[in-house]
């Protein structure tokens, strides 16, 4: 495992061969609730909640945890307890994140394609701000205003045509990506905010992409919306309020160190710096991803066509951030199994795909049908995207806190597959 990564997953403990997370039994928490299980630490989220607060100490920034990355109620009730905002993309989310208790002034909507419905909701709500990302976008929600008599605060997300290390498709910030609007157009519809009477301006939005690991491109994304704040209230008289810098901060992965956040911290308090700008960060990843992990149970290991397969009964339904973004998760036993038989794997699900893997050409010690592995780093974008493909149950969920451990979504049964079609 990289020391990156071991390091990043603190409350993993190996006792006797047995991996432990933090004072509670993987093994004993499988038995319980079954498998495949997302296993999440509370205290970890909240320690890396900590983490981003003290790295942006100076500007006291609103931390808008982005509800994408693991929308568990539960996880969302302890983040608005400890005073987060929230980051939302759908009617859905905004539902989620009322339910949870998030005060709608610390919730900003983002997203490209905003429906009238949902404007309309978030308008209802009171929200912080809409972040607006086309021209047709800012002049639907000055209609759907201006109908419920009301002004809708916006910040437009500007493309900052800042290209971030990731995967392609998480890459946002380059100028032939399909968010934000090019600077110059974003100051051209501040002036059309500032005309317009059932709209006004509060901020200056920007996401350059997800798990990115310098902070590079995000500096230079500051320096774009910096000026597009400057431009627009020289312009058109608009005040601007705060700059939303998105999130994005990456983890450490197997062979990479996680973005130093507090230099990146330091840097943004310097730029922003006696201009009576306040600060919004959106982490999703950076709050949830190392604190969760995934137990699945092996099922059967086969050997074909010069490839070891070990057959888990977790695969894309559960996590398709291997076969989708080629993304690497440590895949660990629980049980340390008779030292010494590491073998190159693929570990694969249950899936009838033949792009349903959780890890390929893998170096693991060769578990026996019925071991139970844990892969680490699943706490974002794991449940979050899970499926029902081939008819399979999502899974169940569980929260750590201290010594306590929570169910907090129950596994689905039969019947939620059919719930809500007409027979
Ligand atoms: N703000 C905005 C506007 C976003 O679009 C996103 C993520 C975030 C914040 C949070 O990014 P984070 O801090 O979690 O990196 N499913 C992909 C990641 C997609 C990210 C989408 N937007 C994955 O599993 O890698």
């Amino acid at each position: 495992m990289g020391a990156g990564v071991l390091r990043a997953v603190r409350p993993l403990v190996r006792k006797g061969g047995v991996l432990q997370w933090g004072r509670h039994s993987i093994e004993a928490l499988a038995e319980e609730h079954g498998t495949p299980l997302y296993i999440y630490d509370g205290d970890r989220v909240l320690e890396r909640l900590r983490t981003v607060r003290d790295a942006f100490a100076e500007v006291d920034p609103l931390v808008a945890y982005s509800v994408k990355a693991n929308a568990n109620l539960a996880l969302l009730r302890l983040l608005a307890g400890a005073g987060c905002g929230a980051d939302i993309v759908s009617g859905g989310e905004l539902y989620r994140v009322r339910k949870a208790g998030f005060p709608a002034g610390r919730v900003v909507f983002a997203g490209v394609g905003k429906s009238a419905a949902e404007m309309r909701e978030g308008i209802r709500a009171g929200i912080r701000a809409f972040h607006v990302e086309s021209a047709g976008e800012l002049e639907a929600l000055g209609g759907v205003a201006g109908e419920a008599g009301r002004s809708a605060p916006v910040a437009v997300r500007v493309n900052p045509d800042v290209e971030a290390a990731t995967h392609e498709f998480t890459r946002t910030g380059h100028a032939a990506a399909k968010f934000g609007v090019a600077p110059e157009e974003a100051v051209a519809l501040y002036r059309r905010i500032a005309a317009h009477p059932h709209l006004h301006a509060v901020g200056v939005d920007v996401h350059i992409g997800s798990q990115v690991r310098s902070s590079e491109p995000f500096l230079r994304a500051l320096e774009v919306v910096l000026d597009v704040a400057g431009a627009a209230e020289r312009e058109s008289g608009t005040r601007i309020g705060y700059i939303d810098l998105g999130g994005g901060f990456g983890i450490a992965g197997p062979a990479a160190e996680e973005l130093d956040l507090a230099a990146l911290g330091r840097a943004v308090a310097r730029r922003l710096r006696g201009r009576g700008l306040s600060l919004v960060v959106e982490p999703g990843r950076f709050l949830v991803g190392d604190a969760g992990a995934l137990a699945t149970r092996v099922l059967y290991v086969k050997r074909s066509g010069g490839i070891t397969f070990v057959v888990a009964d977790a695969g894309m339904t559960e996590l398709i951030r291997p076969s989708h973004y080629g993304g690497r998760h440590e895949i660990v036993p629980v049980r340390e199994a008779g030292r010494g038989r590491v073998e190159r794997v693929d570990v694969v699900g249950p899936v009838c795909e033949q792009g349903d893997f959780l890890a390929r050409d893998r170096d693991l010690s060769l578990p026996a049908p019925g071991a139970l592995l844990c892969v680490l780093q699943a706490g974002a974008y794991g449940f979050a995207m899970a499926s029902n493909y081939n008819s399979r149950l999502r899974p169940a969920e569980v929260l750590l806190r201290g010594d306590r451990a929570e169910l907090v979504r129950r596994r689905e049964k039969y019947a939620d597959l059919t719930r809500n079609e007409c027979t």
